[in-house]
């Protein structure tokens, strides 16, 4: 069977699959894609261009031009370094708009592909296993609770695991991941041939580790 060089790693908002697949990416020497940032790239151009998110043709045409480059963690936007403002949850929210637009999603099809190169991939996001890398020789869905995601994310942005900020922040996730959950395109879900990785209660080093483990077992020949 055709297997893609490729780790999909999907899941809700906050989970740690960016921390997770960069860290297992730089482990094997390969590529990473962060394909969430792409969407959030498409929302903030969205917004500086005066395109309402739900404009499907508009953001389509915009997503299909998006003049963003990478570079190792850093991202730029027409020559604008944007690495944090793409971060807030308010474009956070703008990216998960776009995202539930068909047009927006098949203009960032090809690019997203692009990032596979001879060295392999590891990519985050939510549709990596289901859409974007069907073949992928590993797919992952990553999760944990919606409390510990939400204080992941507190820890983050230096603001406290108590509190009416805390609580927003709690419930700006449960919205996020419930409004891509009941999407029509390429809703959030663990698909049948992913595993589940849930961190609640796993530290980064011992997260990485078992999907390296994983990994390693799929590549080793067995006795
Ligand atoms: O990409 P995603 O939104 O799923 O999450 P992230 O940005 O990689 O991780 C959110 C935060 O959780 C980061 O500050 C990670 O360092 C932290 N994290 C953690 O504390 N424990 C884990 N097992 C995974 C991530
Ligand atoms: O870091 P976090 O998990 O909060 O979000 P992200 O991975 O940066 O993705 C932001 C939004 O983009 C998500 O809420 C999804 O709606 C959308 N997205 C998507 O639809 N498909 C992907 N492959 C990646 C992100």
């Amino acid at each position: 069977m055709f297997m893609q060089k490729v780790i999909a790693i999907d899941g809700p908002s906050a989970s740690g699959k960016g921390t997770v697949a960069a860290r297992v990416a730089a482990a094997l020497g390969r590529a990473y894609l962060d394909s969430g940032a792409l969407y959030r790239l498409t929302a903030l151009h969205a917004q500086q261009q005066g395109v309402e998110w739900t404009d499907e043709a508009a953001v389509a045409a915009l997503a299909a031009e998006l003049p963003a480059e990478f570079s190792g963690s850093r991202v730029w936007l027409a020559g604008a370094d944007v690495s944090e403002q793409i971060r807030s949850e308010n474009i956070g929210m703008g990216a998960s708009a776009v995202a539930a637009l068909p047009a927006v999603r098949a203009a960032l099809l090809q690019r997203q592909r692009d990032f596979l190169g001879v060295a392999g991939l590891v990519a985050d996001g939510r549709d990596m296993g289901a859409v974007v890398f069907p073949d992928a020789e590993l797919k992952i869905f990553l999760t944990a609770d919606a409390r510990v995601r939400a204080e992941r994310r507190a820890k983050q942005l230096h603001i406290p695991c108590t509190g009416i900020e805390f609580e927003r922040i709690l419930s700006d996730i449960e919205a996020r991941d419930e409004a891509d959950r009941r999407r029509a395109a390429a809703p959030l879900r663990q698909l049948p041939d992913a595993r589940l990785l849930d961190t609640s209660h796993l530290s980064i080093d011992e997260s990485v580790k078992q999907v390296l483990d994983w990994y390693r077992e799929l590549s080793e020949p067995t006795a």
